[in-house]
C-alpha cells in the first residue's frame, strides 16, 4: 500500500482533517496527516489533547479497508504496538495501560484515538497518535493525569520527523499484516499482553461508559478486551471503557 503524506504547520486536529476530506482521499493509499501544531486537538472521551508547536508527534493514519474486515475494533491497539515498538527502538521501555494508552516510567507518554466510520462499499478508518516528544514539564504539568515525554525521561531532545518516520514505516508493515494478510489482531496479541502495565490481582477501578465497576485485573482476552474479577468472584469482560483512579 502506497502511502500519500500530508503535513501541516498547524492544523485544528489531524483526525478531523482526515474526517472532512474522506472524499479526497485515494481509496488504495494509506493517507499519513501530521502537523506542527493542534489548535483542536482531541483526546478520547472528548477530552482536550495538548499538542504545542514544534514539541510532540501529532499524526493520523487514514485508510479505506473490505466491510468484513477482521477486528478492525482492535486497530488501536495495533497502533500501540506499532508506537511501542517505535519507542523501544529509540531504547525506551514501554507499557500499555488497557486499552491503548503508552506509558514510559507509568506516565502517560502517548495516546491514541481510532474512529471507524461505515461508507457504502468499505470501512473508513482514522487512527490518530499523540507522543509527547519535546513537551517540557511546565506544559505537562496542565495534565490532568501523571504524564511525560521523552524528553523529560532522558534529559535530552529528539527529532519530530524521525520519530514520525519511524511510526510511519512499522504501522505501514504492520498494516500489511493486518488488512493485506488479512490476519487481524492475531499477530499482535501477545506483543500487546506482554507491554500491558497491569498484573494479575492489581486492584482496579473500571468505567464502561455506563457505570463504575471496582475488582482486580484477572487477563487480557485474545479479542483484546480487558476481564476484570468482581468482588463477588463474577470475571466480566470489558470491550470498551476506561481505567481509572
Ligand atoms: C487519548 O489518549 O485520549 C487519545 C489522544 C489522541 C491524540 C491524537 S494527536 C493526533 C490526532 N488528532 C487528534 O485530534 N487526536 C489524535
Amino acid at each position: 500500500m502506497e502511502t500519500k503524506r500530508y503535513h501541516f504547520t498547524t492544523i485544528d486536529s489531524t483526525n478531523k482533517w482526515a474526517r472532512q476530506h474522506i472524499d479526497e482521499l485515494d481509496k488504495d493509499s494509506l493517507t499519513f496527516i501530521s502537523a506542527d501544531e493542534q489548535t483542536a486537538g482531541r483526546g478520547r472521551f472528548q477530552r482536550k489533547w495538548l499538542s504545542p508547536a514544534n514539541q510532540n508527534v501529532y499524526a493520523t493514519f487514514a485508510f479505506f479497508c473490505d466491510k468484513n474486515q477482521a477486528d478492525i475494533g482492535n486497530i488501536s491497539q495495533v497502533m500501540a504496538v506499532c508506537a511501542a515498538d517505535v519507542l523501544e527502538q529509540l531504547g525506551f521501555s514501554p507499557e500499555c495501560k488497557w486499552p491503548n494508552d503508552l506509558l514510559l516510567s507509568k506516565k502517560k507518554v502517548g495516546g491514541i484515538l481510532c474512529e471507524v466510520f461505515t461508507c457504502p462499499t468499505s470501512l473508513f478508518v482514522i487512527a490518530g497518535i499523540g507522543v509527547n516528544v519535546n513537551m517540557s514539564p511546565d506544559i505537562i504539568s496542565e495534565i490532568d493525569q501523571p504524564a511525560t515525554s521523552l524528553q523529560m525521561e532522558r534529559g535530552r531532545q529528539y527529532l519530530v520527523e524521525i520519530v514520525l518516520e519511524l511510526l510511519e514505516h512499522r504501522f505501514r508493515d504492520a498494516l500489511k499484516l493486518f488488512i493485506g494478510k488479512g490476519k487481524g489482531f492475531k499477530p499482535f496479541f501477545q506483543k500487546f499482553q506482554e507491554l500491558l502495565v497491569h498484573r494479575p490481582n492489581q486492584t482496579m477501578r473500571f468505567h464502561d461508559n455506563q457505570r463504575l465497576w471496582e475488582g482486580t485485573f484477572h487477563s487480557l482476552l485474545p479479542d483484546g478486551s480487558i476481564a476484570i474479577q468482581l468482588p463477588t468472584g463474577e470475571v466480566k469482560s470489558f470491550k470498551s471503557g476506561e481505567l481509572t483512579k
